[in-house]
């Protein structure tokens, strides 16, 4: 059973997993993460930037992993999802730049690339907390709903609605957004230690129960979270109404 916790705002939500991740930061400096992008966990990221402002946590020995990266975009690209992390959080705290990873969506070989992050990951010890978004679709990193799912790193073809998601970092261009991305996969993911998804907004209710309720599978990849032993859903009342 995935618990699920329901919070009366999207701000509440943001400023309660901000906490939750900084007191573990200062339980367990060398905290390794993985990161979501998307609009949901931007006030998350504000907050903690709020909370480093006012000395109340230190990055310095905090090791990120980002999900997932558009392909052909490097990371110096504005609409990439690394400049999206710096942009939001990495520019604004004292996290060290090596213990920053990304996958490099510009590799010129991309399987190669996705075997590099696997093994950087190992070498990290594992991801401790895995925070999550949610697609529409019910995808979580990139990985689409599909008649199977693929375990790890892996380069992925994305939906037209996820395209659509996203057209935002390209100037609302749905045309403009790539056809691929890289992503973890959902092995890499229910690998972490603990998994904390958050969802907010009534556009993410139906998804939300679905996930939580429904069978497990690969029509809707966040529903394999009902199989980690540690996963939570963090959700605001507007993502909690079953729709
Ligand atoms: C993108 C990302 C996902 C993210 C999703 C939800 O597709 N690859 O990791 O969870 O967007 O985005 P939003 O939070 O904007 O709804």
């Amino acid at each position: 059973m995935t618990r699920v916790r329901v919070f009366r705002s999207a701000d509440a939500l943001a400023g309660a997993l901000a906490h939750d991740i900084a007191r573990r930061i200062s339980e367990t400096p060398r905290l390794v993460l993985g990161l979501p992008t998307g609009r949901t966990p931007i006030p998350f990221y504000q907050e903690l930037v709020r909370l480093y402002s006012g000395g109340r946590v230190d990055f310095s020995r905090t090791t990120t992993f980002n999900l997932d990266e558009f392909v052909g975009l490097d990371g110096g690209d504005s609409r990439s999802y690394r400049a999206f992390m710096q942009r939001h959080l990495f520019d604004h705290v004292n996290i060290a730049r090596r213990r920053v990873h990304f996958l490099n969506g510009a590799a010129r070989d991309l399987a190669r690339e996705c075997a590099r992050y696997e093994r950087a990951i190992r070498r990290a010890g594992g991801i401790d907390i895995q925070i999550l978004g949610l697609g529409l679709n019910g995808h979580i990193g990139f990985n689409e709903p599909a008649r199977a799912l693929i375990a790890r790193t892996h380069r992925t073809r994305l939906t037209a609605a996820t395209r659509r998601a996203n057209a935002a970092l390209f100037g609302n261009r749905t045309s403009a957004v790539p056809r691929e991305a890289l992503s973890m996969g959902m092995a890499t993911i229910l690998h972490a230690r603990r998994v904390v998804l958050i969802a907010t907004g009534a556009s993410k209710a139906r998804c939300i129960d679905r996930m939580v309720n429904g069978p497990v599978t690969p029509r809707l990849p966040a529903s394999f979270l009902q199989l980690h032993a540690n996963a939570e859903v963090w959700v605001d009342r507007a993502a909690a109404a079953r729709k």
